[in-house]
């Protein structure tokens, strides 16, 4: 139950973390936005209020009512003939302070009084210089520019207030802002959508292997993946079916290691178990049974002996490489080959050379090679043992003057417990049964060292067992 659970979150925490730094992007243009909108408004307005300022400049320094003709004899004069001549936009409102009161305002009705903020008008009567300030409204935040103006011959003091009610020229802003606010959410809804589908879609091979691998034990690895397509999950899926492949195979061999290792040993005990049924108290027979039961349990135990070497094959740890110096390994194994019977023994070429190799091993299928050649040969026969380096390959064989191997059984007894049919020679006749191991240790240890091992038939006759292996030079030892 805990796995389905997992792969939701897997999902879930792919688009969680899209749509968080999705959002983020989003919310930060629409911020941004919204910043550089409102500076501009800004700067509009203050364009603005400096624009009405030039006008009003220019209205007074005339010195002239705009409307007679006739020139101005007051501050209200000016300021009502301006307030006459100019009209303010939505947005604005101007008015008139005279001697500390307001006078007159612009004659449309403004979004709110402003004339009647005893604050501003206060500050207004006050000014001796042109000024600009802010200030809160019933209608918002209003930018305001006081303009004081002076008559000669008029001590009255009066000023032009101009005012712009930024806040309602923000509504653009504003709803420019929102539309982009809600498109954004739109927006990452939808990518939120389609991340959770494509997150589902991408995922959903990896549940098809997650159930297959579920399925697939120990009793059944002949389930394969579907493979569909051609991108990173079919490789993914290639893989993992060239890992059930691998598993299968190293399956059936183990399975097919242990029948024949059950089946070969069954032979010697039954033979025991029969020898000690028949056996009676004569002495002479009972000595030739022992002889017998012990030539039997010295089979069985080379036999397990031997099948441990098979088993332990393909670990690692099979091989302990070191500097092994081929010429002496030849010379070697026909000295201790010596006494396994008198035949003519030789040395036949030897490769002056020093490799990285487990010495051990070799020795160990090169004297199964000579223990196979005796077994096959006459006194009269001769066994030579070889090696040398042909490029990057070191070769090593044992030749004998035997019967020879059949074509057709070449490969085969290389297998486990293979043996070929007696070739009729009468030595292979009268040799003493083996248990078919000894060649299938030869070609583990050629496996082992990355080479392989094979027969020939020399043209001369006979047959030559040979270890073809890559050349490790020293260095390669670590
Ligand atoms: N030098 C040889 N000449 C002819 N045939 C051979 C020679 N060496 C091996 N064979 C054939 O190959 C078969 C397999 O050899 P292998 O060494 O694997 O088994 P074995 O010698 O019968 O038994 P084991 O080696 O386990 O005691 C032999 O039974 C024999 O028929
Ligand atoms: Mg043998």
């Amino acid at each position: 139950m805990r796995a389905p659970r997992r792969r939701a979150t897997a999902r879930a925490r792919i688009v969680g973390w899209m749509l968080l730094l999705t959002g983020l992007a989003l919310a930060g243009s629409v911020a941004v936005t919204w910043a550089v909108l409102s500076a501009r408004l800004d700067d509009q307005v203050g364009g603005e209020l400096g624009h009405e300022a030039a006008k009003f400049r220019d209205h007074a320094r005339r010195g002239v009512d705009p409307a007679t003709g006739r020139p101005v004899r007051g501050v209200d004069d000016v300021l009502t003939g301006h307030l006459g001549q100019n009209l303010p936009d939505r947005a604005e409102t101007f008015f008139s302070v005279v001697d500390g009161r307001a006078d007159r305002r612009s004659p449309h009705r403004p979004p709110a009084r402003l004339d009647r903020d005893a604050a501003l008008v206060a500050r207004a009567a006050r000014a001796t210089a042109p000024e600009q300030g802010w200030t809160d409204s019933a209608a918002g935040r209003v930018r305001y520019a006081v303009l004081p103006v002076r008559v000669a011959g008029d001590p009255r003091r009066g000023a032009l207030v101009v005012a712009e009610f930024r806040d309602l020229e923000r509504g653009g802003v504003t709803r420019a802002t929102r539309v982009l606010a809600v498109s954004s959410a739109g927006a990452l809804a939808a990518a939120g959508l389609a991340g959770w589908l494509i997150a589902g879609r991408v995922l959903a091979p990896i549940r098809l292997v997650r159930h297959a691998a579920e399925r697939i034990g120990a009793s059944d690895l002949t389930r394969r993946l579907e493979v569909r397509g051609n991108d990173d999950v079919a490789a993914l899926a290639r893989t993992f079916n060239t890992m059930l492949d691998r598993l299968e195979s190293a399956f059936a061999a183990q399975r097919r290691f242990a029948d024949d290792a059950g089946h070969e040993l069954r032979t010697p005990i039954t033979v025991i178990r029969g020898h000690l049924e028949l056996m009676d108290d004569d002495p002479a027979s009972a000595a030739e049974t022992r002889r017998l039961l012990i030539g039997e349990l010295d089979r069985m135990g080379r036999i397990v002996g031997d099948l441990l070497v098979l088993a332990r094959a393909d670990r690692p740890d099979f091989l302990a490489p070191g500097a092994v110096d081929l010429a002496d390994l030849t010379v070697e194994t026909v000295a201790k080959s010596r006494g396994l019977g008198p035949r003519r023994w030789r040395v036949a070429e030897t490769a002056e050379v020093r490799v990285a190799a487990d010495g051990q091993r070799l020795t160990q299928a090169l004297m199964q090679l000579t223990a196979n050649a005796v077994r096959h040969t006459g006194a009269d026969d001769t066994i030579e043992v070889g090696s040398a380096v042909r490029g990057a390959r070191v070769l090593l064989w044992v030749r004998d003057t035997g019967p020879g191997v059949a074509e057709e059984d070449a490969e085969r007894i290389f297998d486990r417990f293979a043996r070929a049919a007696p070739s009729g020679g009468p030595r292979a006749a009268d040799a003493p049964d083996g248990a078919g191991l000894g060649l299938a240790i030869v070609a583990s240890i050629a496996r082992a060292h990355g080479g392989r091992a094979y027969v020939s038939a020399p043209p001369d006759g006979g047959a030559r067992f040979v270890l073809d292996l890559p050349l490790t030079p020293l260095e390669a030892l670590p």
